[in-house]
């Protein structure tokens, strides 16, 4: 059982598997946190943390009982109340009073957790603890939802929040979670970035007032990550106390870690409240998508480690997430929108017996689409310049052995297209207002059950017709003016969450239309890798930025919660288009077996080396294919720390690993040290490249050293097996 209900001390313990989580329910039944952090017997005392009262202290009253509002740790925090902090929820009943009053109720267990009715996805399984609260004044009903995953160290909540009475209310802020901690120098981690340079870690000591992530711009986005993690005093990657929180959610989201006078930590994370605000009538339900938190007692590294299984385990679709997934070749760097069908024709024939599996055609195959200012929207092929359509390709691709792959982009539309032409009351822009461009296009509102349906259409006739087995969904801008026309005022601030709710629907809608196609999502690169977008997408477009330097960093923080076979990486020409870096084919292709491989360039003029070197590459891919599928990830250096990365792939049994080693500068050191973490100490490996045998124990203590890397941006791996 992993949640114990004590109903004599009012007492709720979650435990999974190495942490416990307890709250209990106070005199005057508020839900009061007592601790999260290593497991604790089952039958725990916590009844001396309850709430003590000390009289220099502040305190307000309620029901005549002293409160003080510093020592209550709320399970999830209410406005202007006594509780000067940033709150969970900030509700205003029919005459505007921003107050609420929520007392705990009852709960329930459920051994299979309840799905999210509104479509935002979750994860699956779970034992589940609901706990409902209410408010007699408004009478409005909150449920807490607590998710425990037994196997792992997860633990996720989310709220929903019902009108059960005759009167409106608005929500201005309903966030996933809100956690309190007690005084500690934690630090706080947060994953900034812009295009081409995402996931960017940053690590901030804690401050009195309040640290904020997130951002308003209607996708998770390539600014910041939907993730935050609180880094107990001393902890790294391998060792200390570490307590992550990824929400689930792809739209504008908000995650804020404040101190306050006294020093007691605060963690809100949810739906951003700017651009939001939802009317709740009569008998009307809000739900919360999901925040997933993560304790670890050993570092980011189990963090991560956790994480990733949770993805694996619960998020992404079974069929796809331990299967080999093709190696592309996508047309994006190599030809732009300057295609025509022969270069096409004679691209999937220069692929044959390259070991690529599958050749996909990116942007500029539909409608006027010669370059980004017109076309898109209009979902016809470009007869100009493929006159056998879609077909004629996907043809020479089997008839060589070859899948064929597409891109598109269902959320926006060019103002030069035919469909903006045909409605431009369609698209997200302001009354009496043009509207507001960026890269050339304005986004389709999706909250619009006219506008979602005929995408719903057009996409599943492309899809159908395509032959394809692997779709490419980008979407490239973020979201301006904030008004739908065909909300009601009072209704406005509930566009940017309704249109997130309709791309899940799409998405929902054509990966189960089409369940044996693999998508892979795009943003602008990775502008909307998040966790509630892996639930459609096994695999996600990291960066637009391929060079090997810079996707050290990129891919680094996405590993910090999402797995190695979420992150599409892929080798292309250099100079880079990007930053002009220059780095060897074999650095580019080991930095890119760090997730999924692919390619990205015009192959029909490969070099000899590049003709000899794919191949063999490929084929050395496949070999350590299933580690990167399912193994777990190490960490030892990371190039946001130093000059070197070095991470190595271990099988869950402990027989196989795969090292990748990188050096940014060249150094004067003769050769590189390095330390393997993750085997089994017990065991002795074989290290195919070095011909050595050595213990677990002796390469994770003593470590070895590398054969000297040969010049700046250069790699070495390693292919251990264990030999006893
Ligand atoms: C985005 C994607 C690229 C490519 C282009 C096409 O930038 O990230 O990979 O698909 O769009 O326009």
């Amino acid at each position: 059982m992993s949640i114990t209900v004590n109903h004599e001390k009012k007492q709720f313990h979650l435990r999974g598997k190495d942490f416990s989580y307890v709250f209990h329910v106070t005199e005057n039944r508020y839900l009061n946190h007592l601790y999260y952090g290593k497991v604790l017997a089952e039958d725990a005392d916590l009844t001396y943390r309850y709430q003590k009262i000390a009289v220099n202290d502040f305190c307000g009253q309620i029901d005549g009982t002293p409160v003080k509002y510093t020592a209550l740790k709320p399970e999830y925090s209410q406005a202007n109340y006594g509780d000067f902090r940033d709150p969970a929820i900030f509700l205003q009943d029919e005459l505007g009073a921003p107050v609420v009053d929520f007392r705990y109720d009852s709960y329930e267990i459920y051994p299979e957790k309840p799905l999210i009715s509104s479509g935002i996805p979750s994860a699956r399984g779970g034992e589940t603890l609901a706990v409902r609260l209410f408010d007699p004044v408004i009478h409005v009903e909150l449920i807490l939802l607590y998710t425990v995953y037994e196997d792992l160290n997860i633990l996720t909540r989310r709220a929903e929040i019902r009108n059960i009475g005759e009167k409106k209310v608005r929500l201005q802020r309903a966030m996933s979670l809100s956690l309190d901690f007690p005084a500690d120098n934690f630090r706080v981690l947060t994953l900034h970035g812009n295009h081409a340079t995402e996931c960017q870690r940053e690590i901030s000591p804690l401050v009195h007032g309040q640290i904020i992530s997130g951002n308003s711009r209607g996708f998770s986005s390539h600014q910041s990550s939907p993730f935050v993690a609180l880094m107990r005093a001393g902890a790294d990657e391998e060792q200390g106390e570490i307590f992550g929180c990824n929400l689930m959610y792809s739209g504008s989201h908000y995650e804020c870690v404040e101190q306050d006078p006294v020093g007691t930590v605060r963690l809100i994370a949810g739906i951003h409240p700017l651009n939001f605000s939802w009317l709740l009538t009569e008998g009307e339900r809000f739900e919360t998508p999901e925040a997933v938190l993560c304790f670890s007692d050993e570092g980011l590294g189990k963090m991560s480690r956790s994480y990733h299984d949770f993805f694996r385990r619960y998020v992404i679709n079974p069929a796809f997430v331990e299967k080999p997934r093709p190696v592309v070749l996508n047309s994006w760097e190599g030809f732009r929108f300057r295609f025509d069908n022969k270069m096409l024709l004679d691209t999937v024939d220069a692929l044959k017996g390259s070991g690529i599996d599958v050749f996909v055609l990116d942007d500029g195959w539909f409608g006027a689409r010669n370059d980004d200012r017109a076309g898109l929207g209009d979902w016809y092929v470009n007869r100009e310049k493929l006159p056998g359509g879609l077909k004629e390709i996907s043809d020479r691709c089997r008839e060589v052995g070859l899948g064929f792959g597409l891109w598109i982009e269902p959320e926006m539309v060019n103002p030069d297209s035919d469909l903006y032409r045909a409605h431009p009351d369609w698209v997200i822009r302001a009354p009496g207002r043009e509207p507001v461009v960026s890269r050339n296009q304005c986004i389709l509102d999706f909250s619009r059950r006219d506008v979602l349906e005929y995408i719903k259409k057009q996409m599943y006739e492309v899809i159908r017709d395509s032959g394809a087995c692997y779709i490419k969904w980008d979407a490239n801008r973020h979201m301006t003016e904030n008004y739908s026309s065909a909300l009601p005022a009072e209704r406005q601030g509930e566009l940017q969450h309704r249109y997130m709710l309709g791309v899940y629907e799409l998405a929902e809608y054509l990966t189960t239309s089409f369940p044996d196609i693999l998508f892979e999502g795009c943003s602008g690169g990775g502008g909307r890798f998040d966790g509630a977008m892996l639930h459609y997408f096994p695999q996600y477009w990291t960066s637009d930025n391929t060079d090997a330097h810079d996707r050290t960093m990129i891919q680094y923080g996405n590993s910090l919660c999402y797995p190695p076979c979420s992150q599409s990486c892929h080798v292309s020409k250099v100079p880079n288009q990007r930053n002009g870096r220059v780095t060897s084919l074999r650095t580019r292709t080991d930095i890119a077996c760090r997730g999924i491989l692919g390619y990205e360039f015009d192959v029909r003029n490969m070099t000899e080396e590049e003709k000899k070197s794919i191949p063999e590459d490929i084929k050395k891919y496949h070999s350590i294919e299933d580690l990167i599928l399912k193994g777990d990830l190490y960490r030892m250096k990371n190039t946001f720390d130093s000059n070197e990365m070095c991470e190595v792939l271990v099988s869950k049994d402990k027989s196989r690993a795969y090292v990748t080693y990188y050096q940014c500068m060249n150094t004067h050191k003769t050769t590189p040290d390095i330390r393997i973490n993750g085997l089994d100490e017990k065991r002795k490996y074989q290290i195919a490249e070095l011909g050595l045998t050595l213990g677990g124990d002796v390469l994770k203590n003593a470590g070895i050293s590398l054969p000297k890397c040969p010049g700046d941006f250069s790699t070495v791996t390693l292919t251990l097996t264990a030999v006893e």
